[in-house]
């Protein structure tokens, strides 16, 4: 929930953000396969969306809930795994066009990929730490402020 003044804590920052990009795919889901020019517009925005997140999550949420709990270590690193397969068919994607061969395959299998991942986050590593003495609305700004720059070179 945004808060009066604006701000937001890092853990309604993030799940706002997946809300996002779940939001994204179901559209591409829906698209059919003569729209090509809007289709390669779409999965791009997913994949720009997805590295932002990604890197402000590794830069910043990460290394904040890795430091403070022995218990989140483990968690964390699977997370940092995820997504290193996440941004190899990133990488992919981007490089293709929607008339490729396997190209809707591994949007989908991107979609789902991001499903499990977004499901360990939110049930698990979020509620681990909200226990956590950490300042979420601090981390949650400064990871407002990574996102604008990483959007603005995107
Ligand atoms: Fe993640
Ligand atoms: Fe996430």
């Amino acid at each position: 929930m945004a808060k009066p003044n604006g701000s937001i804590d890092a853990i309604e920052l993030l799940t706002q953000q997946h809300r996002e990009v779940k939001e994204m795919f179901d559209r591409f889901e829906n698209m059919t396969d003569r729209a090509k020019v809007s289709k390669k517009k779409l999965a791009d925005e997913i994949c720009n969306a997805l590295i932002m997140h990604t890197t402000i999550e590794e830069e910043i949420y990460y290394p904040a809930t890795r430091e403070a709990s022995e218990e989140t270590e483990d968690m964390v690193d699977e997370a940092v795994v995820e997504h290193a397969s996440a941004k190899d068919l990133i990488a992919q994607i981007m490089e293709m066009d929607p008339g490729d061969d396997l190209y809707d395959a591994k949007v989908k299998v991107l979609g789902e990929l991001v499903e499990h991942h977004v499901k360990e986050e939110e049930e698990e590593m979020f509620p681990k730490t909200r226990e956590l003495k950490l300042d979420l609305e601090a981390l949650g700004q400064e990871m407002k402020a990574r996102q604008q720059e990483i959007e603005a070179a995107q």
